[in-house]
Formats: C-alpha cells, structure tokens, sequence
C-alpha cells in the first residue's frame, strides 16, 4: 500500500454508498424540506436507530435542531434528478417540494410525508445528537418501515455511482 491524502484515499470506496433523502419541518414554517445525504448509517438494532450526518452550513441543521421526526427516504433511481436539485438548493430560499414537484404521501407521522418514490423510508423519531467538527450527528429512531410494492423494483435505489 502507499500512503494517500484522505480525499484519495476515501473517494472509491465511496461510490457504492446509498444516498438518502432526508425530510423535516421547516423550522420556521410549516412547509417540508428536503436535504440529500450520503452520511447515514444504522447504529442500534433494539431499537433500531440510524444516524445522519448534517453540516452546519446547511438550512437543514437549523430545522432538525427543533424538529421532533425525519424521514429518511431512499430514492430510487428515476428520483435522480430531484436528488440533485435538492442537493444544489437550499430550503431557506425555496420549497423543494413544490419547485421541483416532488411526491409524497404522510405515513403515520402526520407532520412530515415520506417521498413517494421512495424504495423504502424510514420515519424517525428524533433521539439526540453528537457535535462531529463541522457537522453534527442526530440520531433517530425508527418508528415505521415502508417499502416499494413492486418487486421488480428491487435493488431499485441510487447510490453514489449513479450521480
Ligand atoms: C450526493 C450528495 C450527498 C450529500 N451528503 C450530505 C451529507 O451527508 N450531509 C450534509 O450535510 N450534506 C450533504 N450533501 C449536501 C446537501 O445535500 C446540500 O448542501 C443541500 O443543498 C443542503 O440543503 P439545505 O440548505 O436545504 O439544508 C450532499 C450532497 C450530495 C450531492
């Protein structure tokens, strides 16, 4: 082995990585917002729980510190392009659901939908959170599972390669 920066180091391993959709309540409003995140891994089986990773740069950071759910939606891969538009926008300036007309249906959270072309979501309760550097960590737990009907849509989801 030879000895990398960590950019090098960390960019192929990357490519396999799922990509979330992660959606919350505005923190001063009553519209949704929508923030891409490659971040995010389970952390605890009973209960089960998973952990975002959210920069402090983001409009999302200032909503998840007072919000009590998040869903975390993972898209398939026909949600590509609403993936990257919500990744380059910010829900400061716009509502992500309606600019880039976004489906979604409530599951049993009633204050924030899940996305509809979802290959499965998971609604969260919100648990804690770990300062990390120039990030922050919430952890949720998971309340309800969903998942895809159709089953050709198997295996249907975009990860980091597809981007
Ligand atoms: C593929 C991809 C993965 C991303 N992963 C993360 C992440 O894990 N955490 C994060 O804070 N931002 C991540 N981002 C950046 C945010 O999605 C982006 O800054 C977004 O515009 C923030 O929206 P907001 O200002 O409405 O919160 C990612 C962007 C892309 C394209």
């Amino acid at each position: 082995m030879k000895r990398v920066d960590f950019k090098s180091a960390k960019s192929l391993i990357s490519k396999n990585d799922v990509v979330a959709m992660v959606v919350v309540i505005k923190h001063d409003s009553e519209e949704w917002n929508i923030i891409p995140v490659q971040w995010f891994t389970q952390t605890s089986l009973k209960p089960p729980m998973f952990a975002i990773s959210i920069g402090h740069s983001r409009y999302s950071y200032l909503c998840l510190q007072e919000a009590d759910e998040f869903n975390i939606c993972i898209p398939k891969k026909e949600l590509k392009n609403e993936l990257l538009a919500c990744a380059t926008s910010s829900g400061k300036d716009v509502n992500k659901f309606v600019e880039f007309d976004i489906d979604y249906f409530y599951g049993r959270f009633k204050r924030v939908p899940i996305i509809k072309n979802s290959f499965v979501a998971f609604e969260c309760k919100y648990v804690s959170q770990i300062k990390t550097g120039d990030h922050t960590i919430f952890i949720g737990e998971s309340k309800y599972s969903w998942l895809a009907k159709e089953t050709e849509d198997s295996y249907n989801y975009l990860s980091m390669k597809d981007l």
